[in-house]
């Protein structure tokens, strides 16, 4: 009998109990782009076996938001899912996953991080996420789980609800894809009309401007993000907000970070998009 004090050294333990296959799992809302899709391709890359999942998952939409006009396209989904070599797809039903309701559901919460930036304007959102993500991780038992770096406050928080419940689950991030005008992808930019999508690449460019006046040596942050937020105005969004953060930790940065992400919300006609870069200091 092996006698084992570390979760470390269970991990390696049970590891080297198991079959030789690593499975990679992709979570999903569905309504896949190929922003999604690069996860995917990822993990396809990594895994000896890949599970995704689609489900629109309640939990994590307030009560004003799209949860019932959230696009689905579950037959386009399950083709272009296929074509990719996906293993398994789960797309389990709102009533399996939550069978006694939302509100006796037990949650899942990671503090402080899930109360900053789209938290502190969406109540109660990350909660939802991380509970969620929390179930799939235990249905699913992967090794390695692929998340997007435009959710980049998502995947700071998922990493940190491994870490804490001792996941033993890489949760690996994939660079942001975006349109050829640097628009990230993603499925809310169906709701944009055809004068807002020439627009909306605006929100990134912003965040470039904030991270050329960093980078050319500028330490007035708030003055930066004030700017940008008024640009953004001035073009007719609304903005929720412009930040320069650590990229771990997601606080205002110290002077000596050497990890920092500009960060943006805002929202555009019935859209609200969001978007992230990193300040690579020169
Ligand atoms: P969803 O918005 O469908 O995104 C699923 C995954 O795709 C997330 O990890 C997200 O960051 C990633 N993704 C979306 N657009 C991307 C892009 N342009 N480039 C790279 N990756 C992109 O995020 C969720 O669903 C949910 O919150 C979920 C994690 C599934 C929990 O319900």
């Amino acid at each position: 009998m092996k006698v084992v004090r570390t979760p470390n050294e269970l991990r390696e333990t049970l590891q080297s109990l198991r079959l030789d296959t690593t499975v990679g799992m992709v979570p999903t809302m569905g309504n896949l782009h190929e922003g999604h899709l690069a996860l995917v391709r990822r993990a396809r890359a990594d895994c000896d076996a890949v599970v995704a999942t689609i489900f629109v998952n309640p939990l994590q939409f307030g009560a004003t938001e799209d949860l019932d006009s959230y696009p689905r396209s579950f037959e386009a989904d399950c083709k272009v899912l296929d074509s990719l070599e996906v293993e398994i797809l789960f797309s389990p039903t709102p009533e399996t996953m939550y069978p006694h309701g939302q509100t006796e559901q037990t949650k899942t919460i990671v503090p402080k991080l899930g109360s900053s930036l789209c938290g502190e304007r969406r109540t109660g959102h990350f909660d939802g996420v991380t509970t969620v993500v929390a179930k799939l991780f235990n249905l699913v038992q992967p090794d390695k789980a692929y998340f997007g770096e435009k959710d980049w406050q998502q995947l700071t928080i998922i990493r940190k609800m491994a870490a804490d419940l001792n996941f033993q689950i890489e949760a690996i991030g994939v660079p942001t894809v975006r349109a050829e005008d640097n628009l990230a992808l993603s499925s809310r930019n169906q709701y944009l009309s055809e004068e807002q999508r020439q627009l909306a690449p605006q929100l990134y460019q912003e965040l470039c401007s904030v991270r050329e006046a960093v980078r050319s040596g500028n330490t007035d942050y708030s003055y930066q993000e004030e700017r940008a937020m008024h640009a953004l105005r001035a073009l007719g969004f609304r903005p929720d907000y412009v930040a320069i953060r650590d990229a771990d930790s997601l606080n205002p940065p110290k002077a000596n970070s050497n990890n920092r992400r500009v960060f943006g919300a805002a929202h555009l006609g019935q859209a609200r998009l969001i978007d992230n870069i990193p300040i690579d200091l020169a």
